[in-house]
């Protein structure tokens, strides 16, 4: 099998065919598919029907993964894997733009789901944040260069019914660490809350715009599921968007999350 990579919009995401993610992935094959990765942000590869134990393997072979979740459900044999299954469209924090959890001190640098039941509608989009940063004009890249703002998981929270709202500081602009790229990293208004020595007055508008920028149909691939399709992204260069349109049909995917470095 030969290893094809196809671009799936001009701005996110690629579809990668000729590799089975349940077989071991050899040196030569993971290196062609972290250089996919780092170029395209998002990688699509159907009809896998990946194993656990096999998701479990993959993930390894681009970090840690993170154990323990206290929101989702782990399976017992492999406490690494968590299943992401339906929530009610009323408090489903991941109906908006995001990263994951950049509401902690040290998000999680790739998440990697495999779909195993999938209802219809139930899409998930994903948006270029290099992109988003690069089309900025020179002054206000100059203008928000430093800045750092406060971001919050009070959607989470709303969604589980807790009072503990964690929050963290980061830069609204960080360097991938493995490509030297700068990427907008922003969040739902509900999440970015205010920007370090600013006022909300000040910095309400500045982060509205920033995520609303980030997000036009030009910078957006939107993903239709199918069972067996297994799909990974990185979270220091790109948000997503869980569309709820499914009611209360039944949805699940097995999720796993690698540890990523403090966003610089
Ligand atoms: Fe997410």
């Amino acid at each position: 099998m030969t290893i094809q990579i196809k671009p799936l919009t001009g701005s996110v995401g690629a579809a990668i065919t000729g590799v089975n993610l349940n077989d071991p992935i050899n040196d030569a094959t993971f290196e062609v598919l972290h250089q996919a990765f780092l170029e395209h942000g998002m990688l699509v590869f159907r009809g896998q029907f990946l194993q656990p134990a096999a998701q479990v393997a993959f993930a390894r072979l681009w970090g840690t993964p993170v154990q323990g979740n206290p929101l989702l459900k782990g399976l017992a044999e492999f406490p690494e894997l968590f299943q992401v299954t339906k929530i009610p469209k009323e408090t489903a924090s991941t109906e908006a733009w995001h990263s994951d959890s950049i509401y902690t001190a040290v998000p999680p640098k790739i998440s990697i789901l495999s779909a195993v039941t999938i209802p219809v509608g139930g899409d998930t989009m994903w948006c270029n944040q290099y992109l988003s940063y690069e089309r900025l004009s020179p002054t206000l890249k100059r203008l928000i260069e430093g800045l750092r703002a406060t971001f919050s998981g009070g959607r989470l929270a709303r969604m589980t019914g807790s009072d503990k709202v964690p929050t963290a500081v980061h830069p609204i602009v960080r360097t991938h660490p493995e490509t030297g790229r700068k990427a907008l990293y922003v969040g739902h208004p509900d999440t970015a809350l205010c920007i370090e020595g600013m006022t909300e007055a000040e910095s309400r508008p500045l982060l509205d715009f920033l995520y609303e920028h980030s997000t036009t149909p030009d910078n957006v691939y939107r993903h239709m599921w199918q069972e067996g399709d297994v799909v990974m992204w990185d979270n220091r260069n790109t948000m997503h968007y869980a569309v709820h349109d499914y009611g209360n049909a039944e949805r699940v995917l097995n999720r796993v999350t690698l540890e990523g470095d403090v966003p610089r």
